[in-house]
């Protein structure tokens, strides 16, 4: 928004002001719903690192990174996929307003810290993709989860989908490069470009298997 446009607002009615105040109040609570979410699986995975910490066993977890969708993008993906403008149909239809990325050292840690989280009675699953099983196309791998969170209000107790990424570093490295590549590029990737990509991600993926093979002959895992 430009100042111009901010400004503009000074310019509103009476009722016209009411009602953009009564939205951003609405929107900055869904957000905190999302805050809320995001924060209560954090915890849960501190935990975790915490419990191998004093076990005297290797961290699960190397990097927790979160994010939360900015209107605009909101908006954007809603109205693509032709849902209603409201923030009913955020909370439905919507499950990446919050968002999590588990960084983890090495495979086998993904699947520990989902056990985890999935084992636990106040959080439901709602979706698992297994991206490291059956690697996208392009050579992607992640661990996807969906899961809800029960947030207790004053009144009412109101579940948010929080999405879970869960990744090693070296699949992290290929995603946040090949992202890169995709969004900062301003031409089409062309295809021999696609292909040397997915060969990148393969190569990593052979040396994330050899790591883990190491790590378990050091007894490290
Ligand atoms: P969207 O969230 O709308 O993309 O739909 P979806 O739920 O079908 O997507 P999916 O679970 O496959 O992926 C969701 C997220 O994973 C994306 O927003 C990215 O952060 C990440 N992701 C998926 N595919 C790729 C990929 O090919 N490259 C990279 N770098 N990230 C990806
Ligand atoms: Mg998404």
């Amino acid at each position: 928004m430009d100042l111009a446009d901010f400004f503009a607002i000074d310019k509103l009615s009476q009722s016209d002001e009411e009602q953009l105040i009564e939205s951003a109040m609405q929107l900055q609570q869904v957000m905190m719903l999302y805050e809320a979410g995001i924060r209560e699986i954090k915890t849960k995975l501190d935990t975790l690192n915490d419990e191998s910490r004093i076990c005297g066993k290797s961290s699960p977890i190397d990097a927790i990174k979160s994010r939360i969708k900015t209107p605009r993008s909101i908006i954007g993906k809603l109205k693509r996929r032709g849902f209603p403008i409201t923030l009913q149909s955020m909370l439905k239809n919507l499950n990446d307003i919050g968002g999590i990325r588990v960084i983890c050292p090495f495979i086998e840690n993904i699947y520990t810290v989902a056990d985890m989280l999935i084992r636990q009675d106040d959080l439901t699953l709602i979706e698992r993709k297994d991206y490291i099983a059956n690697p996208k196309p392009n050579g992607y791998r992640s661990l996807h989860l969906i899961l809800q969170v029960p947030i207790f209000l004053s009144d009412r107790t109101q579940p948010v989908r929080i999405e879970l990424q869960l990744r090693t570093i070296a699949m992290d490295f290929w995603a946040s490069l090949e992202h890169q590549l995709r969004y900062k590029s301003d031409v089409q990737v062309p295809a021999h470009v696609s292909a040397d990509l997915k060969a990148c991600a393969d190569v990593i993926a052979a040396t994330d298997e050899e790591m883990q093979r190491l790590a378990k002959e050091l007894h490290v895992l």
